[in-house]
Order: C-alpha cells, then structure tokens, then sequence
C-alpha cells in the first residue's frame, strides 16, 4: 500500500471505529429497562413491601425513622463499611441507571429510601443516598444511630423474615438475575466481607 493510501485505510478503520463505539450502548442496553419504564403499575417501595402497608405507616406516622447515610455507619460498622466498597449495591446508581439518572422509576431499587421523607431524592440534592447502602437493606438508621447499640431497625437483624422481603422487594421477577438462592444470597450477607465471597 502507498504511504498516502494505508494512510486513508487508516483512517477509514478509525471513523469506523468511532461510529461503531457511538452505537455500543444501544446493543448492549438490557431490553428490561423499556419495560420498566413503560411499566404502568405504582413504583416500588421495598420497605413498605417488606412491613406490609399497616406497619409501614405506623411507622412513617411515628416520625422516628429517617435515613442517615452510610458514613453514620462507618463509625461504628468500619468492617462492614469496608467490607461492603466491592459490593455492586454500593455502586449500582452509578453503574447501571447513569444514563437514566433522571428516570424516577428507577430509584427504588438502585438507591436508598427513595419515596420516603429524608430517603433519596436526586443525585443533585441527595447525593449521598446513591446506591442501595446499609439502610437499602436495614431499613432506616436513626433511632439505632442514637441507641449505639443493637435494635431500633426496621429490618434488623433481628427480623430475618423482614430483610428477606427486602431483597425480593427489588430482586422481583423482572430484575432476577442476581442469584438463584435468596435464603444462600442472604447468608453471605451475615459477615462484613460479602461481597469478597459473593463471587
Ligand atoms: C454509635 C455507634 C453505632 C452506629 C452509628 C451504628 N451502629 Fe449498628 N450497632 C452498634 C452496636 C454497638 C451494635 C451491637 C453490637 C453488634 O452487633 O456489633 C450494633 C448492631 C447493628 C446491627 C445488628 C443488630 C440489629 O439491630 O440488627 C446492624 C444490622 C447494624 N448495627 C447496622 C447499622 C447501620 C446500617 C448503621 C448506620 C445507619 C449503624 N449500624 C450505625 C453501634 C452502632
Ligand atoms: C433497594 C433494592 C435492593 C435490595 C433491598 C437488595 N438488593 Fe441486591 N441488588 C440490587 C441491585 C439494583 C443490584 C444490581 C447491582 C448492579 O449491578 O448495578 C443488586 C445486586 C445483588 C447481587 C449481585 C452482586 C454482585 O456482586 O454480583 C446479589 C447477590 C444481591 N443483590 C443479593 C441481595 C440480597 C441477598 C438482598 C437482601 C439481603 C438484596 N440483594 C437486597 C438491589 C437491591
Ligand atoms: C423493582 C426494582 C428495580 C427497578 C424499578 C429497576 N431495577 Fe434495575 N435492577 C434491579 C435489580 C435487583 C438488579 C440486579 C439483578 C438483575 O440484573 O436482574 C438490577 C440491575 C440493573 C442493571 C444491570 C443489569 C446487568 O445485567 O448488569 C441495569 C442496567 C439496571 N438495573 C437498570 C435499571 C433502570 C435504567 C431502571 C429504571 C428504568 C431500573 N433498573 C429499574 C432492580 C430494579
Ligand atoms: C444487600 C442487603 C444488605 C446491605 C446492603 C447491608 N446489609 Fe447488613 N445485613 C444484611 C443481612 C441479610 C444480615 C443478616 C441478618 C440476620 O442475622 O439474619 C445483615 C447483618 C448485619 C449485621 C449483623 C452481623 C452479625 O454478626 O450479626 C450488621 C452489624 C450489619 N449487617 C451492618 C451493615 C452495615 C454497616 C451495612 C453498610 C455498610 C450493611 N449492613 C449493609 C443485609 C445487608
């Protein structure tokens, strides 16, 4: 090939290049999230799925529960807090709805009590309940942040039944590709190093 003609070879490679990588997203878009968002059925709530609709208005009523963040836990949880950094549902805002981030259907399941006064909003006002962190799970942290001790969750760990309901509030039939066993995805959650033996 003469200089001037690998030279145009080259080139012609390049844009190819170019205008293949612009069109990846689409191909490798997961076809559920059309679904999703053309779901008319009301959004999800884990926690109000979880305590089923008279606790959880009790609750919310009560005025005693409200989301801290996952730095409060830090504190006093540094293996869990440590422990958890691999864990995809600490990153899951980020990693699979940023091209949504806007989308409101989405916020349920991939942040931190979205729906409920003082959870999750938006990432511009509450950026720091991004992601599905300790109280996604555990419901919200305030009253076990003032005890210091065990308890004052409403899905602690000494209501097993109720953190189950939580995992298949947002692992439903549509997002179910997570794991095959709840009750064997649940166990690995009991030490601080889940997601190290996650995979
Ligand atoms: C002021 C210290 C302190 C803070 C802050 C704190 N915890 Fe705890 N937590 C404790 C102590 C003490 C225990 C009881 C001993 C143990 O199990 O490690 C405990 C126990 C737990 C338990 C097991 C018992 C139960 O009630 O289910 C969970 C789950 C838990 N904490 C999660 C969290 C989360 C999530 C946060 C952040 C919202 C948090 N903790 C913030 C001190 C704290
Ligand atoms: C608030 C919603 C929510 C709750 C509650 C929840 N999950 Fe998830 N989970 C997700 C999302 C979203 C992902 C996908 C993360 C990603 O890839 O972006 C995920 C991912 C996972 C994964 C894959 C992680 C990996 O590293 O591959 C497992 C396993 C899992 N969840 C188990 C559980 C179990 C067990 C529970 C209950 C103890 C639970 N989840 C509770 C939303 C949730
Ligand atoms: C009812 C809860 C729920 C809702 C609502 C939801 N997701 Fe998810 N999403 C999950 C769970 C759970 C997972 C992990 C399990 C899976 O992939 O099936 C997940 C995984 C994903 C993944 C990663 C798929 C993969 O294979 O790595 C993407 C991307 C995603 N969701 C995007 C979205 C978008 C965009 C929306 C809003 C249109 C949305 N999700 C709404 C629960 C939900
Ligand atoms: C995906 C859901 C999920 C997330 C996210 C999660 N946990 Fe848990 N956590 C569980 C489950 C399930 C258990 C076991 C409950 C039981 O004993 O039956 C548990 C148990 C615990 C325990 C008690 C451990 C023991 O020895 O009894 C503590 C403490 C705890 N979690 C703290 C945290 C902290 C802090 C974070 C955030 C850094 C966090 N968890 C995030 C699901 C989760």
């Amino acid at each position: 090939m003469s200089p001037k003609k690998s030279f145009y070879f080259f080139f012609f490679i390049a844009s190819l290049f170019s205008v293949l990588s612009s069109f990846a997203p689409c191909y490798a878009e997961d076809e559920r999230i059309e679904i999703e968002l053309k779901d008319t059925a009301p959004m999800a709530n884990p926690l109000k799925y979880a305590l089923g609709d008279a606790e959880y208005d009790k609750a919310i009523k009560s005025g005693e529960y409200s989301y801290s963040g996952n730095l409060k836990c830090r504190l006093c949880h540094r293996d869990f807090f440590m422990g958890r950094k691999k864990d995809l549902h600490e990153h899951t805002f980020k990693k699979s709805v940023k091209k949504h981030r806007k989308e409101t259907r989405c916020f349920p399941c991939h942040s931190t009590g979205y729906g409920i006064e003082s959870g999750f909003t938006s990432l511009k006002e509450t950026p720091k309940l991004a992601n599905v962190q300790c109280e996604g799970c555990h419901g919200p942290g305030s009253k076990h942040n003032i005890l210091g001790a065990k308890g004052g969750f409403l899905a602690g760990t000494d209501k097993p039944g109720t953190i189950k309901k939580m995992c298949q509030a947002c692992h439903n039939a549509r997002w179910d590709k997570s794991y095959k066993d709840v009750n064997a995805a649940y166990e690995v959650y009991k030490n601080a190093e889940a997601a190290a033996t996650l995979k």
